[in-house]
């Protein structure tokens, strides 16, 4: 049984096997192994505006087979209203930037050619990782966990809700997440990261799982373009919509994180986009006593650099 000690207003996460995640970054931001996308891994690391070993990385998410996904440039930038910047506006008007809408479907390589690939890169690297993986089946779960049980991870993050999957009802959906995360507690060796979206039935599958104590974080997804922007149609409409993240999704993430801290103890992994936000979610940990960390996705895409800078302005609490 895990001790929970709180860490009132620390950026800070211990998790069972003795681990500490404080600052993450969201699956998707820095690719398959840690060192990012190619003007992450040759431009702005060679330069040090951006340094990998800051942070806790979370993987880009694996699915057991290889998905070709819904091909390139399923990123698009928006407008506060939903409405596609230019490519001119994202380049010279970044302040226009209120987040983004992507459909990249999880394309990946499959955890087989992964598992032959990442782990040894991963071990050479140094970099503290999580493992982020998606099954729509039971037993792929099962087989991935066993797979990443060889992997050298910090934890293991289960991709519940990727919004640019066909999805179940929501009452199936539900009890599907709920069981699958049961059977990953079960298979894997590695600290469960559960990740969902504002709509999933989040309050629901975080208090029945916290009955278990099995899950030792809560991460946030992307949030569907029709519920952000109800009757707007989405760019990729043709290909079920997609996710937007960002600013456009703060009020979602802090509804979400507010109503698990109300009614559960489970640390929450919390996605920020300015500084702003940063002083919202330490105000929020510390009058409800909870313990959080901080992850970078989509701010990746608009500021690369920001988040190594905030992190060397600011230093780590450990
Ligand atoms: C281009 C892109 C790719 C993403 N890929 C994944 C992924 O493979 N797995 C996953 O769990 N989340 C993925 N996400 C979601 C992010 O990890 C994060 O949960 C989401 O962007 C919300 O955080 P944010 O508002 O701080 O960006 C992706 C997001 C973007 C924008």
């Amino acid at each position: 049984m895990r001790r929970r000690v709180h860490h009132r207003g620390v950026i800070l996460i211990l998790l069972s096997n003795g681990r500490i995640i404080d600052y993450v970054t969201a699956s998707g931001a820095l690719a398959f192994d840690g060192s990012g996308w190619p003007h992450t891994r040759y431009l702005l690391g060679p330069l040090k505006f951006h340094d990998s070993s800051l942070f806790t990385v979370t993987l880009k998410t694996l699915t057991r087979e290889p998905r070709r996904g819904n091909g390139y440039t399923k990123v698009l930038p928006l407008n506060q209203h939903g409405a596609v910047l230019s490519f001119w506006d994202f380049l010279f008007s970044p302040n226009k930037i209120a987040g983004f809408v992507n459909s990249v479907g999880l394309k990946n390589p499959g955890i087989d050619r992964a598992t032959g690939k990442y782990p040894r890169m991963i071990k050479k690297s140094g970099l503290k990782v999580i493992g982020s993986l998606y099954a729509d089946d039971l037993n792929d779960l099962v087989y991935m966990a066993n797979k990443f049980n060889d992997w050298p991870l910090v934890a293991l993050e289960l991709n519940a809700s990727c919004p640019n999957i066909p999805q179940r009802s929501r009452e199936e959906n539900s009890a599907f997440i709920i069981e699958s995360a049961r059977i990953l507690a079960e298979s894997s060796n590695h600290p469960l990261i559960l990740k969902l979206s504002f709509d999933d039935d989040y309050l629901f599958i975080a208090k029945t799982l916290a009955k278990d104590n099995f899950i030792e974080a809560i991460s946030m997804n992307s949030i569907k373009y029709s519920t952000v922007f109800p009757g707007l149609d989405s760019p990729f409409s043709h290909i079920g919509g997609g996710g937007v993240s960002g600013k456009l999704s703060r009020d979602y993430y802090y509804i979400m994180a507010k109503n698990i801290m109300n009614e559960t103890d489970i640390s929450l992994i919390l996605p920020v986009w300015s500084e702003e936000c940063i002083e919202n979610w330490l105000l929020l940990s510390t009058i409800n006593d909870h313990d959080i960390s901080l992850s970078f996705g989509s701010v990746f895409i608009r500021w690369p650099w920001w988040p190594t800078a905030f992190i060397k302005r600011n230093g780590k609490d450990l």
